[in-house]
């Protein structure tokens, strides 16, 4: 490693270990792009400010450009002759042009310029995130529109409970990525304010435009504090805060999918594309594809978790510990991203097994609590019908019948309020049509909160 940007003040050679433990260029060659787009925002402010001159400008900006198209095409080695990428970009640019590449760096550290490639990074991987979570979001709305007639048990501590709608149950989910996406959207409020111009930590000598540099890059403000700005990784907390919850939505839908998809309860197909076998069990079809979401889970909350660690015993300004964010960011985007991807193609490939929802719903006496709301209505405190009902069950029970099997003559043995027009709260498949209260179960609110969604996604 020869390519030293801070050589002057050293009398001996950097150490191999020196160079193979400090060195970011191996992680953080993935911020070429924004790197270079960034110097060039500075490269042209400085020309602006009579800095540098405009044939200087021209000269740096022709050679920026084409080293990132080399880069894009793969014709630059990230080798290691290099310490990180602002060192290789500089370095590469002033082999191109000379000495006059050397004021590239003039009013800037690369205390600024890091957090200014990843405030630019993490900002083009939450815009796609967000379209990710969108997609997402129209594979579930269209599963439960398709199957918006079909009734499935709802469940508490995993044990039938009363029956819903299965476009219900998907818009629950529906609702959590909408939540994500706010979340998202807050953390890029964040991330978009430009950090450069802070240089080391204590600001410049030279008269920098940051407001130019802001409105050349997109930056909706300006950060206020040099050292702040130097400092901050907030933003990339902010984003795996967002990605950690959204991850833990995946892994409960996921978890969903497995479940249903086992041969205990059955209550969907999983096309074959995107299921695996076993090596040895001839007969396996698995739900990896879930699995491995609700797996990925965990490598999220310990980036999050890696991060605040790191962040918590730093004194300002920069402290070398700031280069651990890069791992840590790089692979929750990506887990992220793919995970997004996969839920999103996988969705459409759900098919519910209408016979088997049926027979599910049939049992576990699902309409208790209707029973007792008749009884309310029938002019018995709901505490009273709550224990009349419980006595009702234990009965059906120990008959090895459901509820709507027992004969009106057994049901007054419980209650004598108990009349002919009892029927229609004993029946499982009855009970969704009866909660068309706002945020309910029935059909009226689950279709209105289709069309909801359908308009919210379309804006
Ligand atoms: N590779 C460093 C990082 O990722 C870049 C900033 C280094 N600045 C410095 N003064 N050593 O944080």
């Amino acid at each position: 490693m020869t390519q030293k940007v801070w050589g002057g003040r050293f009398r001996k050679e950097t150490d191999t270990l020196t160079n193979r433990f400090n060195a970011s260029i191996s992680f953080d060659s993935r911020l070429y792009a924004q790197d270079i787009e960034g110097s060039m925002a500075h490269c042209r402010m400085l020309a602006k400010q009579g800095i540098i001159s405009v044939e200087d400008e021209s000269a740096i900006l022709e050679a920026l450009a084409k080293i990132l198209r080399e880069l894009d095409r793969g014709e630059i080695e990230f080798n290691d002759d290099y310490e990180d990428i602002h060192s290789l970009v500089e370095k590469t640019l002033i082999e191109r042009v000379g000495a006059l590449g050397e004021k590239l760096h003039t009013g800037r550290s690369r205390n600024d310029q890091v957090a200014l490639d990843v405030r630019m990074y993490v900002r083009d991987v939450i815009r796609r995130v967000v379209e990710l979570i969108k997609k997402t979001q129209v594979a579930i709305v269209d599963l439960a529109e398709k199957n918006i007639d079909l009734i499935m048990p709802g469940y508490t501590h995993l044990q039938r409970a009363q029956p819903v709608l299965v476009a219900h149950h998907m818009l629950a989910y529906y609702e959590m990525l909408k939540r994500d996406l706010q979340r998202f959207e807050e953390a890029l409020k964040r991330t978009n304010v430009l950090p450069l111009g802070s240089a080391a930590l204590a600001g410049s000598t030279f008269n920098l435009d940051r407001v130019m540099v802001a409105e050349t890059l997109g930056f909706d403000g300006i950060t206020a504090n040099s050292m702040d700005a130097v400092s901050d990784r907030d933003f990339i907390l902010d984003f795996l805060y967002a990605s950690s919850v959204l991850m833990m939505h995946l892994s409960r839908l996921c978890e969903e999918l497995v479940i249903w998809s086992s041969q205990e309860f059955a209550f969907i197909t999983i096309s074959d594309s995107f299921c695996t076998g076993s090596s040895i069990m001839p007969q396996k079809k698995n739900p990896d594809l879930p699995e491995l979401i609700r797996g990925k889970t965990g490598r999220v909350y310990g980036h999050l978790m890696s991060l605040l660690t790191t962040m918590k015993g730093l004194p300002l300004a920069y402290n070398k510990d700031m280069q651990e964010d890069k791992e840590a960011l790089f692979d929750a985007a990506d887990t992220v991203e793919i995970c997004l991807e996969v839920i999103s193609r996988l969705l459409p490939e759900i098919t519910f097994n209408e016979e088997n929802l049926r027979a599910a719903t049939e049992k576990g006496f699902m309409a208790a609590t209707d029973l007792a709301d008749y009884l309310v209505r029938k002019g018995i405190t709901f505490r009273e019908a709550h224990e009349i009902v419980g006595k009702m069950v234990l009965f059906a029970i120990d008959q090895k019948k459901e509820l709507h099997n027992l004969s009106l003559e057994e049901m007054r043995r419980f209650a004598k309020k108990i009349d002919k027009d009892v029927e229609p709260w004993l029946d499982p498949f009855k009970t969704v049509n009866r909660r068309n209260v706002l945020g309910g179960t029935g059909p009226e609110m689950v279709k209105q909160c289709l069309k909801k969604a359908r308009e919210e996604l379309a804006s």
